[in-house]
């Protein structure tokens, strides 16, 4: 079982976009995936049509007392399920004060046979949770909007994953590009030349992926054909083959 995280320090970066079509490309691809919603706004459960709840409460789920054929749902895509997020999330923090590294992964242990890939959208935080997420995952997927801003925010992740000696790798992509913006260009250019980990593959910034909060759907489901879909569908080939 592989687990990869959306995370970014930053907001509003296409975390739970990337999270939602990238588990729905690798379900398509044949991999039984689970998508865990960390984060309290509870984006991706609403994408995904679930009510914001865990069942039993979140402090049972981190506890490890929590069944998780109770928590976890099927979704309208085929193999991927999703455990949702819970407003209580908010307690994940002092929850997880305590607990040792990877203890996320750990939990998961139960049904470790019966994913082969789990996915988690993270709130844009460094925090007690951030730091259970670099402990657990094999690799971050870091979305980036190609600005100055965001590269400095990555060298500050990596920088501090570096002296806390994380082991997870750190995967950066472009999202939201525009491909008419001489600094989206630039930005991207200087980043491949200074990142070996980043993915090719960019995701262009369109319409059809804030469609998806009124399909409540991924990409694959009603617009399949459009240019964001396949640049999903793309990046989901690349990760893949660093996941082998
Ligand atoms: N490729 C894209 N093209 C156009 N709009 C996009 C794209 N990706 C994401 N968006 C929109 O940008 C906004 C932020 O995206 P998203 O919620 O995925 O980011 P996030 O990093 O998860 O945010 P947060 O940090 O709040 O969790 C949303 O309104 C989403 O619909
Ligand atoms: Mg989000």
């Amino acid at each position: 079982m592989k687990m990869l995280a959306l995370y970014s320090i930053k907001g509003g970066v296409g975390k739970t976009a990337s999270a939602v079509n990238l588990a729905a490309q690798s379900a398509l691809h044949g991999y039984r995936v689970l998508l865990w919603d960390l984060d309290p706004q509870a984006a991706t459960t609403y994408y995904l049509r679930a009510k914001p709840k865990v069942k039993g409460g979140i402090d049972k789920l981190i506890k490890g007392k929590a069944s998780f054929d109770k928590v976890i749902y099927d979704t309208d895509v085929e193999r991927l399920d999703l455990l949702p997020a819970s407003f209580d999330a908010r307690e994940l923090d002092q929850l997880l004060d305590e607990r040792k590294p990877s203890h996320l992964r750990k939990l998961l242990k139960p049904i470790r046979d019966d994913y082969d890939l789990v996915i988690l959208d993270c709130p844009p935080s460094i925090s007690v949770l951030s730091e259970q997420v670099f402990s657990s995952v094999d690799a971050l997927l870091v979305p980036l909007i190609p600005t100055t801003l965001s590269l400095r925010t990555l060298k500050q992740l990596r920088s501090h994953l570096d002296e806390q000696d994380y082991p997870c790798s750190v995967w950066p992509f472009f999202t939201l590009v525009d491909r008419r913006k001489t600094l989206h260009l630039d930005v991207m250019a200087q980043l491949s030349s200074e990142h070996k980990l980043l993915l090719s593959t960019t995701i262009p910034s369109s319409s059809v992926v804030e469609r998806m909060g009124i399909t409540q759907a991924p990409l694959s489901q009603f617009a399949a054909r459009t240019p964001a879909a396949l640049a999903y569908a793309t990046l989901w080939e690349e990760v893949a083959q660093r996941l082998r």
